[in-house]
């Protein structure tokens, strides 16, 4: 409930449509700042470029216009929270066949849709506008005296309060299949502890065997002919877990008031802290305490590119290097430039020419890793998941 100093008629006589601004007023600062959680939603959405994000840029859009809700139920699935109010997808508006017109890459590119989601070429670097936080080591939180150094965006890598931190900008999304749903860990949720305790000296070290505990996971496979290839940003960190009753712990960082004798924040002391946040949660807590790594996968959604700076045929298909293109399947047609016609879109020079650092990105022809998607290699060369081209190996 609002606090009893919140004046609610004034309140009432001011509702008004929603506005970018509205719901990024919370959605923005997720995590405890701009574009912290979200590596697709910060505050430049108020006033973004058309490179930035081209249906909030380009075209204007207000979140409900995607997000449109029917009696306060907004659809649009969450990757942290289990979904509740409804799905919203891109296909809702551009159609199973969104490749239109008669240009002659879009026979392939529709037919790519039942396979990679629209933003795996669409939105191939995320955090475009803004850094977001990849990397949070809560372990290290507490020195006040500890030099505060800032990287190469200017984004502090310590804070006493929080620990260490790494942020990334134009980077390129990690992928996976998935086929509409995640499996969470919720709060109370047992975890199993196995080889994700870090060595507290040595964080980092992702040398040590152990695995992270993934809080969010993409639900999909090769095999699910409903899954397809989508582009997550991972955030990793370490946190704190109960090694007797096998719980991520969730601790007490704000001060209640002056004399709160538990927050993290005022007291910095961890036991006391996870002792009264577990408390708040109606959970147990044993009273030790030891630091896992954890793992999200949140997947990128907004901060759509103009349609000339999706991934071309080449960045993915190594086998249309060279001469061959799409001359490999099909006759020669005097008319047509193939070569041209594969280069012609993921302009990365423009990119760059926006000050945006892809120089790695730009002359790869694996921007996916098909061994690790259950892949043999290119597809073209190797065969699609379901079907496979009649094109020998020996091409
Ligand atoms: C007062 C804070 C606040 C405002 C304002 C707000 N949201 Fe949310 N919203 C949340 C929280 C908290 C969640 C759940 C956690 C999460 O997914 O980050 C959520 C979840 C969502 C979800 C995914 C989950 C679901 O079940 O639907 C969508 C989509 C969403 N909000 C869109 C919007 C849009 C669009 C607006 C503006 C019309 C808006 N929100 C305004 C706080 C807010
Ligand atoms: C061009 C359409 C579009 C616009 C505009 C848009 N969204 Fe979304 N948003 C999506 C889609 C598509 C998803 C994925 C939903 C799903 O899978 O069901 C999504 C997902 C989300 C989620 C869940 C994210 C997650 O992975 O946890 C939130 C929160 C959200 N949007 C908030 C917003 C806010 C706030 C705005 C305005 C600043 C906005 N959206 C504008 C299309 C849009
Ligand atoms: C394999 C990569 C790839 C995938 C997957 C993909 N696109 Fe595209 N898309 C492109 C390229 C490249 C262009 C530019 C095509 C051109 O100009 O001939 C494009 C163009 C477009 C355009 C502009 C209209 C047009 O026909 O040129 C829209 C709209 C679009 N895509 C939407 C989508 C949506 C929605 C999805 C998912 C359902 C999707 N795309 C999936 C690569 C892709
Ligand atoms: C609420 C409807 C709606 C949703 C949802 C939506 N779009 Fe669009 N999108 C549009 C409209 C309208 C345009 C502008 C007209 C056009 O090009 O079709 C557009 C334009 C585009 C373009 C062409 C941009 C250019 O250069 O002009 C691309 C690419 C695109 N959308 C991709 C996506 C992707 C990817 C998603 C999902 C993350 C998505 N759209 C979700 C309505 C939508
Ligand atoms: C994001 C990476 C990506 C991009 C960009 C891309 N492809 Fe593909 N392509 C794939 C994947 C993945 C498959 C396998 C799909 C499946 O399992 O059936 C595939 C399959 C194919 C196949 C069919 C092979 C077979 O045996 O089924 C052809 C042909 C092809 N791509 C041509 C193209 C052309 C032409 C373009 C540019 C218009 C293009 N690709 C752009 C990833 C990509
Ligand atoms: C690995 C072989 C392969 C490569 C490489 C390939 N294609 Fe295709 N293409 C096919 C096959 C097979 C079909 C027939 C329909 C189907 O199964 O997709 C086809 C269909 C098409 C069609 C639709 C033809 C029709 O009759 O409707 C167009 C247009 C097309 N390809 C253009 C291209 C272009 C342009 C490139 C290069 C950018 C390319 N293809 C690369 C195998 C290939």
């Amino acid at each position: 409930m609002p606090k009893s100093s919140v004046d609610l008629p004034y309140v009432a006589k001011n509702v008004g449509p929603t506005s970018r601004e509205t719901c990024g007023s919370c959605h923005f600062y997720g995590g405890g700042g701009d574009q912290i959680k979200h590596a697709d939603l910060g505050s430049e959405l108020m006033y973004p470029s058309k490179n930035c994000d081209i249906h909030m840029g380009g075209y204007d859009f207000s979140c409900t216009e995607c997000h449109q809700a029917t009696n306060h139920k907004i659809p649009g699935r969450s990757s942290s929270v289990a979904p509740s109010e409804g799905a919203k997808r891109c296909v809702d508006c551009h159609t199973n066949e969104p490749h239109y017109g008669d240009d002659l890459l879009d026979h392939h590119l529709n037919e790519h849709c039942e396979h990679i989601n629209c933003n795996t070429c669409h939105s191939p670097v995320y955090a475009k506008c803004k850094p977001t936080k990849t990397w949070w080591d809560w372990s290290q939180a507490g020195n006040k005296n500890r030099e505060v150094k800032k990287n190469e965006h200017g984004k502090p890598k310590y804070h006493w309060k929080k620990g260490v931190f790494e942020w990334k900008k134009f980077a390129k999304p990690d992928f996976a299949w998935y086929n509409g749903y995640m499996e969470r860990i919720l709060a109370g949720d047992k975890v199993d502890l196995e080889g994700k305790v870090v060595d507290p000296d040595n964080p980092k070290n992702v040398k040590q065997n152990g695995e992270y505990i993934n809080l969010t996971k993409p639900v999909g496979s090769k095999k699910n002919p409903e899954s397809k290839i989508t582009p997550f940003k991972l955030m990793r960190g370490v946190q704190g877990a109960d090694p007797v009753n096998n719980l991520v712990l969730v601790p007490h960082l704000f001060p209640y008031g002056k004399d709160d004798k538990t927050a993290y924040w005022k007291n910095l002391d961890w036991n006391k802290a996870f002792a009264e946040g577990m408390e708040a949660m109606d959970l147990p807590y044993s009273g030790e305490y030891v630091w896992v790594r954890t793992n999200m996968y949140w997947r990128i959604e907004h901060e759509v590119l103009p349609e000339d700076k999706a991934l071309n045929c080449r960045q993915c298909h190594e086998s249309l290097r060279g001469e061959k293109t799409c001359g490999r399947c099909h006759q020669k047609s005097r008319s047509k430039d193939f070569a041209e016609l594969m280069d012609k879109k993921s302009n990365w020079e423009n990119m760059q020419g926006l000050g945006w650092d892809v120089q790695k990105l730009k002359n790869s022809t694996d921007y996916l890793n098909f061994e690790e998607l259950g892949y043999e290699g290119d597809p073209i060369i190797h065969g699609g998941r379901f079907k496979k081209m009649p094109m020998g190996k020996s091409e």
